[in-house]
């Protein structure tokens, strides 16, 4: 294992430490990037499975069109939070472990989706386990939500507390304008495109980009950061000053931070 991989695997698990507070100070996904994927999809009689389902903010909008889902989520401090959240839907059901060692169990699923959490699979295994778990011509949907900063001088003060406090990944690379373009995917290397063309069990390849602005008030914001795993995988003392110093900074302007939130989704169906 690369030390690289070691950092993911490390900021894999990180999230139930603070499932409420993720589950509170997140943002969601928005509905019209759901009806894009189930536009998309052909379902038919078969389910969705949502890998990383974490405390539910993608799985809420699809769980309420009544789509039946299994939701795969290792952690069992999200996945708590996540039963909360999807109470009122009994088309989903939670499975807790990682999609690593979850066994379709001869299902075939219609759609697969991962918001924020393609990242942290194996790079090695998790298009085989995609493949494995869709029916032919069942669609994936690989979701990201990075942020672009409107105002560049607070984007450049922010990134500078990130860079003092060895924060690798931080959400203030961005300005606004770096994703206000049509190119979804454009801020991230990774994007899933390249490997999956190379895959070769896909076809009908698509990326789609929303866009929302947003504006989170001090708190709110702190909150966001201190759920982020280039965050939690600091010493406490570092990412304490390191949030202390955001928040003098953001309370210095205006108390708040206007952002460009951009929703980019991968499209590809097994062949
Ligand atoms: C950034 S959170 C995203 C949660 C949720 N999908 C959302 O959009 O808010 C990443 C999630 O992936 C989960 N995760 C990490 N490693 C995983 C694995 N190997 N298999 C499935 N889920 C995993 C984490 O427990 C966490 O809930």
């Amino acid at each position: 294992m690369t030390s690289d991989r070691h950092v993911n695997a490390a900021r894999s698990k990180v999230f139930g430490e603070v499932a409420e507070l993720y589950d509170s100070a997140r943002p969601g996904y928005s509905d019209a990037m759901v009806t894009e994927v189930l536009a998309y999809t052909v379902l038919g009689d078969r389910a969705a499975v949502e890998v990383g389902a974490g405390t539910g903010k993608a799985t809420v909008p699809f769980a309420a069109l009544g789509i039946p889902l299994v939701c795969v989520e290792p952690d069992a401090r999200m996945a708590e939070v996540l039963r909360r959240n999807t109470a009122s839907y009994p088309n989903v059901r939670v499975e807790v472990g990682d999609f690593e060692q979850w066994r379709p169990g001869g299902r075939h699923y219609g759609l697969l989706f991962a918001a924020s959490s393609w990242n942290f699979l194996d790079r090695d295994r998790r298009w085989d386990l995609v493949h494995a778990a869709l029916a032919p011509g069942g669609a994936m949907a690989l979701i990201r939500n990075p942020h672009g900063i409107h105002d560049g001088g607070l984007r450049v003060e922010l990134a500078a507390i990130g860079d003092r406090h060895g924060i690798t990944g931080s959400p203030h690379r961005f300005l606004a304008c770096d994703l206000s373009g049509d190119k979804p995917g454009n801020w991230d290397q990774a994007w899933p495109d390249t490997e999956c063309r190379r895959d070769g069990r896909f076809t009908d390849l698509r990326s789609v980009r929303f866009r929302q602005n947003l504006r989170y008030d001090t708190d709110r914001y702190l909150g966001y950061l201190a759920s982020l795993s280039a965050y939690r995988i600091l010493p406490d003392d570092h990412r304490d000053q390191a949030l202390a110093e955001a928040g003098r900074l953001l309370d210095a302007h205006g108390g708040g931070i206007d952002v460009l939130q951009v929703t980019d989704v991968f499209l590809a169906r097994a062949r």
